[in-house]
């Protein structure tokens, strides 16, 4: 298969080997910095096309999907050019950064016929798979509720810093989909409220 990733950012770093051990030819990569794309191509010896422009990217390479590691906030404009293009997507959490966004997603998905996906890469972690495996296996007894604790000062730098809410909307998916995980079930409603520690 052939892909073509969109984002060389940060967790390029986590893809690009992975890609690359799985078998799959990474022939483009898409940023709006093509210094960043030429560079992470260099670094992992691979020689893509390198692009600023997704839709001319898609027309030469015709790969077998995209991989959208952007930024939250572009999620929605490059899955759907992707989608809207015939090609499905394996994209970055979170989906999107507002429910509407989401929504235009998968009608995109819909309309096209092609499959949208966002990786869920934490069920992958040995303590989340070992966790949801003793919670399935019964010993346990029936579970009643799970309960998370997250605190995480998210400075990390970059694209972050300027979300109004990075934990909710960036960072809390990874444990509203453990859970989903572990318990084995789909929401049926959400309340969020988010505050921040004097001097923060
Ligand atoms: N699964 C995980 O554990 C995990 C960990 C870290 C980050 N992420 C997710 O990966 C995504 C990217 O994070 P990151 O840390 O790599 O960010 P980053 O800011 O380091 O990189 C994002 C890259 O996307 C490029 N970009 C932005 N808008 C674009 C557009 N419209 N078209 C083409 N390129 C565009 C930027 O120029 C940048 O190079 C985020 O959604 C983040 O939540 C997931």
């Amino acid at each position: 298969m052939k892909t073509v990733v969109v984002g060389a950012g940060g967790i390029s770093n986590a893809w690009l080997p992975v890609l690359k051990t799985a078998g799959v030819a990474v022939a483009g990569i898409v940023d709006l910095d093509p210094a960043r794309a030429k560079a992470q191509a260099e670094k992992y010896a691979l020689s893509p096309v390198i692009s600023t422009d997704l839709k001319k990217a898609l027309r030469t390479i015709r790969p077998d999907f995209v991989l959208d590691l952007t930024i939250p906030d572009a999620h929605c404009s490059v899955t759907c050019t992707a989608l809207r293009a015939g090609y499905p997507v394996l994209g970055e959490k979170p989906m999107a950064q507002s429910m509407a966004q989401a929504r235009r997603m998968v009608k995109a998905s819909e309309d096209a016929g092609k499959l949208y996906m966002v990786s869920q890469s934490r069920r992958y972690v040995d303590v989340h798979a070992g966790l949801a495996r003793f919670v399935a296996s019964g010993k346990f007894g029936a579970l009643t509720a799970l309960n998370c604790a997250f605190y995480i000062g998210a400075h990390f730098g970059g694209f972050r810093d300027e979300m109004d809410s990075p934990l909710i909307l960036d960072m809390a998916i990874h444990h509203f989909d453990l859970a989903r995980m572990i318990s084995r079930a789909d929401p049926v409603a959400v309340y969020a409220k988010e505050f921040n520690p004097r001097g923060s």
